[in-house]
């Protein structure tokens, strides 16, 4: 089963954007696994954005995120890559879709409200820098079958 690490960013949280994300993904028919509220830390917070070490917006990434408490959301189910994604929209809130998290909040280029992994690989190494196994929570959404295609796997 495909899983993805979804994060209110300090941001988010601040603007009491909390339940909104949390219930666009609800409502989009994604199970959530693991939730948890904290500080990020600096440890934590450079772990996750290592890829972007050397870019340019990096130290500042690193004090937007560690500036306030997040809310890291841990995201199962089919293609739960992809629809996090699609329901986040592009990078910036100057240029996200309306209808997405970022295009219907987001005005900024450095504040953007929310993380998502961008790939299986991503997602493989993000989750255990928030999440130990045993925070995740095994139980069955009854209302699966009507949210995906028979053909996929559940
Ligand atoms: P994220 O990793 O947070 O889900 O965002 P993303 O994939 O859409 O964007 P990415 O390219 O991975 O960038 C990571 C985060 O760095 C900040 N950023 N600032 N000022 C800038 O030019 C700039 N570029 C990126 C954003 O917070 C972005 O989400
Ligand atoms: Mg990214």
């Amino acid at each position: 089963m495909m899983r993805t690490l979804v994060m209110v960013k300090p941001d988010g949280v601040q603007r009491g954007l909390v339940g909104e994300v949390i219930g666009r993904l609800e409502r989009k028919g994604l199970k959530i696994a693991a939730l948890k509220f904290m500080h990020l830390g600096k440890d934590r917070a450079e772990k996750l954005y290592s890829v972007h070490k050397e870019r340019k917006f990096y130290a500042s990434l690193i004090k937007f995120v560690t500036g306030g408490p997040v809310c890291a959301i841990a995201v199962e189910g089919p293609s739960a890559i992809t629809l996090v994604r699609n329901l986040m929209g592009a990078t910036f809130g100057t240029e996200a879709a309306p209808g997405t998290i970022r295009g219907d909040f987001g005005a900024s280029r450095s504040y953007n409200l929310v993380h998502g992994s961008d790939s299986p690989e991503s997602a493989a190494r993000e989750l255990p820098i928030l999440f130990d196994s045993s925070d995740f929570v095994d139980y069955k959404v009854l209302g699966a079958p009507w949210v995906y295609d028979e053909a996929e796997d559940k």
